[in-house]
């Protein structure tokens, strides 16, 4: 199968494009402003934002799926810049949809927890979204134009993973900050259910090998603190949990709202597949496994 891969510089787009590539997929992979080359798979520029860009690539590169990893996740960003996360998150995903209707594409969309106001946890797919950012609420258009498809997968999660660039996800900023001596104030207040790049990847693809279709949540079954999630990242890379010290988002002059508990239920997703989810600790152990991996893929 020919799967096109948006967002392939990202932390989840370029994990994915090495699962990819080590199966028998024909994989494309599209940056934005930071080109990237994967052994193994065609590199390609792609502006979501513009409809025609997407259909001159599509009429090159003939993909039969897509996996559209391509945002602005940068939540306090996207809050302090509503109108640019619409147009990429909200305008772009519509763009792609349009071109993928027209040509009967599936497309498989990653969501995320912050569809979710937090006030219950361990939500479900029937549970009602209702974002309390900007870009929970960009991420929640980009849903309903995907919706739309005769086909879509959308997969919403919490994820982790190596970057290629210095943005950091949780394990990683707890990691550079113990390992230079440095203290973590983690939150005691907010709820999570991480879910590390590399598990995900391999979700992605066994999806696609099924063809299952609707909509699913990915999260670890031990909902944690985001500073219980701190601690097992020191103790799983063997790093000092001393400096590991509790805090409340309210603490924090915060740009936009968080979750307070954005757990999601993976029940559904673990029957769909018949699959086992991961603990935390393994996932982590996973992560630190792979530390290396980028290097041996990327050119
Ligand atoms: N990170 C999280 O904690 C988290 C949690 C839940 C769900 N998600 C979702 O998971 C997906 C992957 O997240 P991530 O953290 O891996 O993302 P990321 O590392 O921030 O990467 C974002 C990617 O989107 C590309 N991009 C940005 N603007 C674009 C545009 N206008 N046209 C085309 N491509 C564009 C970037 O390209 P360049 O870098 O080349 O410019 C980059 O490859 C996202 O859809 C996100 O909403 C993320």
């Amino acid at each position: 199968m020919k799967v096109l891969i948006t967002g392939a510089s990202g932390m989840l787009g370029h994990r994915l494009a090495i699962e990819a590539a080590k199966k028998d997929f024909g994989v494309f992979v599209a940056y934005h402003h930071r080109p990237i080359k994967i052994k193994g798979c065609f590199s390609l520029p792609l502006e979501i934002t513009s409809i025609k860009k997407i259909e001159e690539a599509f009429k090159k590169i003939k993909p039969q799926a897509v996996v559209h990893t391509a945002a602005l996740t940068n939540v306090d960003y996207c809050e302090e810049n509503p109108k640019e996360a619409f147009k990429v998150n909200a305008e772009g995903t519509k763009n792609l949809c349009q071109v993928c209707l027209e040509r009967n594409i599936k497309v498989v969309y990653i969501s995320t927890d912050f569809v979710f106001d937090g006030e219950k946890g361990m939500y479900s797919e029937d549970d009602l979204p209702n974002p309390l950012s900007v870009y929970g609420l960009s991420k929640l258009e980009g849903e309903k134009a995907v919706e739309k498809l005769p086909d879509f997968l959308i997969l919403r999660c919490t994820i982790y993973g190596w970057h290629l660039n210095n943005q950091k996800s949780i394990p990683e900023w707890v990691i550079a900050n113990l390992s230079s001596g440095q203290p973590v104030k983690a939150f005691t207040d907010r709820i999570i259910t991480p879910t590390y790049t590399g598990f995900l990847s391999g979700l992605i693809l066994k999806s696609l090998d099924r063809n299952l279709s609707g909509i699913f949540h990915i999260g670890s079954h031990e909902p944690l603190t985001v500073y219980e999630f701190a601690l097992k990242t020191a103790e799983v890379f063997s790093l000092d949990k001393s400096r590991v010290n509790p805090g409340k988002m309210s603490e924090i002059k915060l740009k936009a709202k968080r979750p307070k508990n954005s757990s999601l239920n993976p029940t559904k997703i673990q029957k769909a597949l018949n699959i086992i989810i991961p603990t935390v600790e393994e996932n982590l152990l996973q992560m630190k496994k792979e530390r290396e991996l980028a290097k041996k893929w990327i050119n």
